[in-house]
């Protein structure tokens, strides 16, 4: 990349903006001695469920795991079937393996690229458990579809929202809408700390107490009512003596060293009261792109009616996608292609046996779209750079 080339993302801007602040909550939690955990762990979690309007928020190493630790929660066992999309980032399918489940996969919509309800009605069997859609680009998936099919078959939802931090559905924000929720705080997502970070969202205190337990290890008085839980066993929790020892060294159920650290929720807690203005400042650039893109080799996004995108990429396709991904990178523009491979093709995935011509719209995305550059800090000038660029594209 030049030093005049427009990327894709980028994380430098946002830091050099807030800078100050952000350096403070560091330095303050440096100074404080409390890492992992506490208070300002804690205090984010109240202020991120506030703003998704979930009930209970619990901070964990990463979206990653927050996929994993949320569909344990919800009762996802050894050879469980979970119904996902077959266009996603891999931590979506990951995960449902990590729990020893299968991942069976459901073809996108060829408009918005998230999950086809009707693609996961065909997919149900006995041994589905749980439907995970993922909202991916910054878009939700058709929640209520999503629910009623759920609701229909005694499934759980669990959401990944790990693109879409901010976005709603019908004005309900992205990942408070299923049994879980899941965030990732990856650096360049919409909401980004510095390192790595997730997060899950449920209203289900139940499955908060299983996700806290599972976050450490499942230690502790929460994990004592997991083991209840997950054994039908009555416990009275508040009678166990611990004998003056900490209760973190009482294990009960299988679980994880998965925690949000305190610089993170720092970091991420001084963001959260710029998100509303990062994402709409994504929509602001999205809607120059909508308009004034005017290459007809070219198809831009679509927003379902229901939906408030927050734009985590702008995803155009072309049947010429690589001559217009070479034409941009030779003018100085940078883009990505997310994601080249769907599941079905990934060969990880080979012992799936997935039936090769179930999933057109996916290879389609994976072969025809791109995105565009997309993060707030962008300047008009560079918008109108990509914009004009793009429309003088002429393979
Ligand atoms: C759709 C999706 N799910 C899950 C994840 C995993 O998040 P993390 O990188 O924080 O583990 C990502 C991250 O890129 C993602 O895009």
């Amino acid at each position: 990349m030049n030093a005049v080339d427009i990327p894709v993302m980028n994380v430098n801007r946002q830091y050099a903006q807030i800078q100050g602040e952000l350096d403070t909550v560091a330095l303050e939690i440096l100074h404080g001695g409390q890492y992992i955990l506490g208070e300002k762990v804690d205090n984010f979690e109240k202020a991120f469920a506030a703003y998704c309007g979930s009930r209970y928020a619990i901070g964990v190493g990463n979206g990653s795991d927050a996929l994993v630790i949320a569909l344990k929660a919800c009762g996802i066992r050894p050879g469980d079937e979970v119904i996902t999309t077959d266009m996603s980032f891999i931590a979506t399918a990951e995960a449902i393996i990590a729990v020893g489940a299968i991942p069976v996969f459901a073809d996108c919509t060829p408009d918005t690229y998230t999950i086809d309800p009707c693609e996961i009605e065909k997919k149900v069997t006995e041994r589905t458990r749980a439907i995970l859609p993922v909202h991916i680009y910054g878009q939700c998936a058709d929640m209520d579809a999503i629910c009623n099919i759920a609701k229909k078959h005694g499934l759980a939802v669990i959401e990944d929202a790990a693109q879409a931090t901010g976005a709603t559905y019908k004005g309900r924000c992205a990942g408070s809408i299923g049994n879980a929720g899941c965030f990732s705080f990856f650096p360049t997502k919409n909401l980004g700390c510095c390192g790595d970070g997730g997060m899950i969202l449920t209203n289900d205190e139940n499955i908060y107490r299983q996700c806290k337990a599972m976050r450490v290890h499942g230690s502790g008085k929460d994990a004592l009512f997991t083991y209840g839980l997950w054994n039908g066993k009555e416990i009275d929790i508040d009678k166990i003596d611990f004998g003056g020892n900490l209760p973190k060294y009482y294990n009960y159920i299988d679980g994880y060293n998965s925690r949000l650290d305190a610089i993170q929720a720092g970091i991420l807690h001084t963001k959260l009261k710029y998100l509303d203005d990062w994402n709409n400042r994504r929509r602001e650039i999205a809607r120059r792109y909508d308009s004034e893109i005017i290459n007809p080799l070219i198809t831009k996004p679509f927003v379902a009616e229901e939906n408030e995108h927050v734009f985590y990429v702008y995803t155009i396709s072309t049947q010429r996608r690589d001559e217009l991904r070479a034409y941009l990178k030779s003018n100085g523009i940078v883009s990505g292609v997310y994601f080249p491979v769907p599941f079905h093709k990934q060969m990880v995935f080979e012992n799936l046996k997935c039936v090769s011509d179930a999933y057109p719209n996916a290879e389609f995305t994976a072969e025809h779209t791109l995105v565009l550059p997309m993060f707030p800090e962008l300047t008009q000038d560079e918008v109108d750079r990509i914009i004009s660029t793009v429309n003088g594209w002429k393979p």
